[in-house]
């Protein structure tokens, strides 16, 4: 039955993958980025193996159009509505197979204040998922050319629904933009416009019909159509050509290439992340940033200045690759305690250690202690802070530091 399920949601997947990519011709390509890009499914058909892991990478579905079907699990958990300090709530609810996050007054209006004290109910439709639901997802949906966060996100952990990170626990929120800049870092492409209004202030639209959703192949490998027809033309080359081999270039770049997403949100660009491709600059996309957050980066998204502060990375020349499979299912194949000891098969400590955990696990068929529980432990967010609206409790949100070190 589970097999079946899994089997259904994997097919699911791959009919996504497949069809909402683009129609390649040896003329040219339909992607929207411009006529240098084929689409990942142009891949499929020479890298199969790669394409097949990929559909089960967090990157890949780290942004998505909303299906109501997907949401209907979690919406079913939402039972409650989600109460606010000024007593209006917002219940998820579904009319006529489409999910909304429906703002309320409250019900019992025998309080002093009037109805007319409380915003209108509101209805907003989920159309754009952010996050691929590994920790978290956050919701927009789309007025006019811009698209607004909705103030309700999910929560894995919690298995549950609670305020949007930053939202106020005071009332329901529905006017906090989400621009270009997520798409950034969560997709590989949309086409914005940008509108001067006023002396400084910038208004920008943005084409939702131009979005590549996820992050996809050549979001990370650079536009791809000329390697394509090249190998389409000879077959029987069995060297890449006009791709950048990523074996090929320095620590800083291949370092670089994972930093443009992975060293902080709150960074100042100088020009669009989109045009990054393997092989460039950070600091070209960057300006450099100051100031207390680059003291003490945080655990959400500065993984690159975190590991920098560790001595296996500046007595190495580890790179995020060392430890992390880029194309593979993340979450449930990686065995970190090998990839410690295959650098510390000199302390005696570790030997222990790695000696404990097979002995455990023979034995009493145990889960190991791993080597990061102790030298990359959880620590909470301190820009990702969540609160739980109308307790107005906060709810830690839980990330491994990349500082290696050794800790109390
Ligand atoms: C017609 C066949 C073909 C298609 C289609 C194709 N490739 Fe390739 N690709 C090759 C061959 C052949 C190689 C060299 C052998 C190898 O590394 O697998 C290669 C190698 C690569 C490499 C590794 C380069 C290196 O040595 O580090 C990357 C990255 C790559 N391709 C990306 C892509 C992407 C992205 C797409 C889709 C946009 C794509 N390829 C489509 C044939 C193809
Ligand atoms: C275009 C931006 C971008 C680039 C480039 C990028 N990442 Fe990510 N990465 C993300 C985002 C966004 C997430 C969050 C995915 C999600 O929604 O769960 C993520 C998640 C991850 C995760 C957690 C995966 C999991 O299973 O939860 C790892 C590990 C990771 N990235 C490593 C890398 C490495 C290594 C590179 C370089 C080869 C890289 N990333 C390049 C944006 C990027
Ligand atoms: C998050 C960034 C990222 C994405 C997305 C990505 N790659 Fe890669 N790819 C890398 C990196 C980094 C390497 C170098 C090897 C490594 O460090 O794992 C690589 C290596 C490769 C290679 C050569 C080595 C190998 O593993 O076979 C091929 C071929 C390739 N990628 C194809 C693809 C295809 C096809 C897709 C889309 C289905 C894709 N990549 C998506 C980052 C990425
Ligand atoms: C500079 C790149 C960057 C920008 C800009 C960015 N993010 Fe992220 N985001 C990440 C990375 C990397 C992660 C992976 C987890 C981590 O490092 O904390 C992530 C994680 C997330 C998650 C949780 C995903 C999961 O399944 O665990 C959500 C939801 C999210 N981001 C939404 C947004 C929204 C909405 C915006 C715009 C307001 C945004 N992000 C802007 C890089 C970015
Ligand atoms: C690419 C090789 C490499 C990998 C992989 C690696 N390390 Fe290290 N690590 C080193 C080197 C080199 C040192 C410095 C040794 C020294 O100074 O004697 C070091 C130092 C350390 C220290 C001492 C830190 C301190 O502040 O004194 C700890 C603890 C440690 N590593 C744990 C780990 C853990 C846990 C992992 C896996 C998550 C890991 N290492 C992965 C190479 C590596
Ligand atoms: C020494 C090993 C090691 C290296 C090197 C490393 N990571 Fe990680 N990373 C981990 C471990 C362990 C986790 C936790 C995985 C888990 O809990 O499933 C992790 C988790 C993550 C996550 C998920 C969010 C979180 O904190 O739980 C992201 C994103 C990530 N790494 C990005 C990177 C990037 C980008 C680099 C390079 C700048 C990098 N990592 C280098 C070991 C490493
Ligand atoms: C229960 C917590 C714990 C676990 C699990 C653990 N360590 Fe440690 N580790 C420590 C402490 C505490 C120290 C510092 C005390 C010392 O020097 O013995 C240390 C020191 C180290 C050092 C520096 C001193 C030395 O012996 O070289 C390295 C390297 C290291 N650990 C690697 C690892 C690796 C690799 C693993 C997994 C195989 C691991 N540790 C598992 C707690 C732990």
């Amino acid at each position: 039955m589970y097999k079946t399920a899994c089997l259904i949601s994997l097919l699911a997947l791959s009919v996504a993958f497949f069809s909402r990519c683009f129609q390649v011709n040896t003329t040219g390509s339909s992607d929207s980025r411009g006529p240098l890009y084929a689409g990942s499914q142009a891949c499929i058909k020479c890298h199969q193996p790669v394409s097949n892991s990929y559909i089960h990478n967090n990157h890949f579905k780290t942004s998505s159009l909303v299906n109501a079907g997907s949401l209907k699990t979690m919406a079913a958990v939402a039972k409650d509505p989600f109460y606010f300090l000024d007593s209006t709530h917002i219940s998820i609810e579904e009319k006529n197979n489409t999910i909304y996050q429906s703002l309320y007054a409250p019900d019992n209006r025998s309080d002093d204040r009037g109805a007319g004290q409380f915003p209108a109910p509101r209805s907003e439709e989920f159309d754009i998922a952010f996050g691929s639901g590994e920790k978290a997802q956050t919701y927009g949906y789309w007025k006019e050319g811009k698209l607004y966060q909705l103030p309700l996100s999910w929560f894995s952990d919690l298995n549950a629904w609670a305020n949007s990170p930053g939202f106020p626990a005071s009332h329901a929120r529905y006017n906090r933009t989400i621009t270009s800049r997520c798409f950034e870092c969560h997709a590989s492409y949309i086409k914005r416009d940008v509108e001067q209004s006023g002396s400084l202030a910038v208004n920008e639209v943005l084409d939702s019909k131009s979005i590549v959703y996820g992050i996809d192949c050549e979001r990370c490998h650079g536009p791809a159509l000329e390697h394509v027809k090249f190998h389409q033309d000879n077959p029987d080359a069995k060297t890449a050509k006009f791709i950048t081999r990523i074996s090929t270039l320095s620590r800083q770049q291949r370092l670089d290439l994972c930093a443009v997403c992975h060293s902080g949100n709150d960074r100042e660009t100088q020009r669009s992340l989109f045009d990054f491709v393997p092989g460039d600059t950070l600091s070209h996309f960057y300006y450099p940033s100051f100031g207390a957050t680059a003291a003490e980066p945080d655990v959400h998204g500065q993984q690159l200045q975190l590991l920098r502060l560790s001595k296996c990375f500046n007595a190495s020349d580890m790179t995020c690759s060392t430890c992390h499979q880029t194309h593979g299912d993340q979450a449930t194949t990686m065995d970190y305690s090998t990839k410690c000891y295959s650098c510390h098969e000199g302390s005696a400590h570790a030997t222990d250690v790695m000696k404990e955990n097979e002995q455990r696990k023979r034995d009493f068929n145990l889960a190991s202690t791993t080597c990061v529980d102790c030298h990359m432990p959880l620590v909470a967010s301190k820009t990702i802070i969540l609160n739980d609206g109308a307790g107005a409790k906060t709810i830690p949100y839980l990330l491994r530091t990349h500082r290696i070190s050794i800790y109390k």
